[in-house]
């Protein structure tokens, strides 16, 4: 039974991994979570200096999933080289950094300062961030400025790139066609969905950034959708995700033409949730004779 897959000339032990922002860097997880099992841990997003995100509050619970809108707090580039990437050299399992920005020059500054790193094996660069004022989600939802900001990162970028796209946006294969026009050598999707809650008791929003990115099981059609349309769109791989909650809910994501599914919300919900799909995956490989993952990649 074969269960690796490649994307841009990495090999995975398995299709899946992490999604950023619900994983840390793994350190949290680790004591739950056999973190060699993963085919990779895709880090929290990491800006060239630390970012204190939004005010509270900045998560809230919602019928089949969360809000947040946490802002991409995160401790700069060098507090993550340091700490983080020291700490992920003990796991066989691929690195993936989440890169995010305000600018071009923020992204490239990142981008540049990693390429030197060996335990760094690809870079997956946000520009789908709803709840960020600045950069972001403003080179995510307009196909030019993709364009550009893939081809800017594509030129420094050592290790390959991934580009994460929002699912904020009117045609999710023009995006990705972009992307791979670029240069790109896989895109993840989807981010986030933009979303709001209202406290009716207290007549407030409930997150004090008024709005903030829908994950979980509700946005899971959604995400299958969009998937199914931009691995239909281009050529480089796919890697899936939004609301997966089971090895089931992956293998759908496969079937709809991912290479790779990544587990976000669901690791609150469920710390195991990224082993037991690993483990589902398997378990369904043997039960319906599937002697190679690829076998039942855009089947449907
Ligand atoms: C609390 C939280 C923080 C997130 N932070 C990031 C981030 O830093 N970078 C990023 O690209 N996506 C981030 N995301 C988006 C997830 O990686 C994922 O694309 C999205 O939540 C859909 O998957 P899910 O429904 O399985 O959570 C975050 C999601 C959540 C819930």
């Amino acid at each position: 039974m074969n269960t690796t897959v490649e994307i841009a000339g990495v090999k995975f032990k398995n299709p899946v991994m992490t999604a950023s922002g619900t994983f840390g860097s793994g350190m949290e997880y680790s004591d739950f979570v056999d973190l060699n099992k993963l085919g990779a841990v895709v880090t929290k997003g990491v800006a060239n200096v630390p970012w204190p995100g939004n005010p509270v509050p900045r998560v809230a619970e919602v019928y089949g999933g969360m809000l947040n809108a946490i802002g991409l707090q995160n401790p700069g580039i060098d507090v993550f080289v340091e700490r983080d990437l020291e700490f992920l050299k003990k796991y066989d399992t691929k690195v993936i950094v989440n890169v995010c920005g305000k600018s071009v020059e923020d992204y490239l500054e990142v981008v540049e300062r990693l390429g030197d790193e060996k335990r760094v094996d690809m870079l997956e660069i946000n520009v789908s961030c709803p709840n960020v004022k600045e950069g972001a989600i403003a080179f995510g939802q307009n196909k030019d400025a993709l364009f550009d900001i893939t081809e800017k990162i594509k030129k420094v970028a050592k290790q390959p790139i991934i580009m994460k796209l929002s699912p904020n946006v009117t045609s999710i294969s023009e995006m990705a066609k972009a992307a791979e026009a670029a240069g790109a050598d896989a895109i993840s999707l989807i981010n986030t969905i933009t979303g709001m809650k209202i406290d009716i008791y207290k007549r407030k929003f409930a997150l004090a950034n008024k709005t903030g990115g829908m994950s979980g099981p509700a946005i899971k059609p959604v995400a299958v959708r969009m998937v199914y349309e931009a691995s239909h769109a281009v050529d480089i791989p796919v890697i899936g995700m939004g609301g997966i909650a089971n090895a089931e809910d992956a293998i759908e994501f496969i079937m709809a033409g991912a290479t790779a599914v990544a587990v976000g919300a669901m690791n609150f919900h469920d710390p195991y949730t990224t082993e037991k799909v690993v483990d589902g995956i398997e378990e369904y490989m043997k039960k319906y004779d599937v002697k190679d993952i690829d076998d039942i990649r855009k089947i449907v």
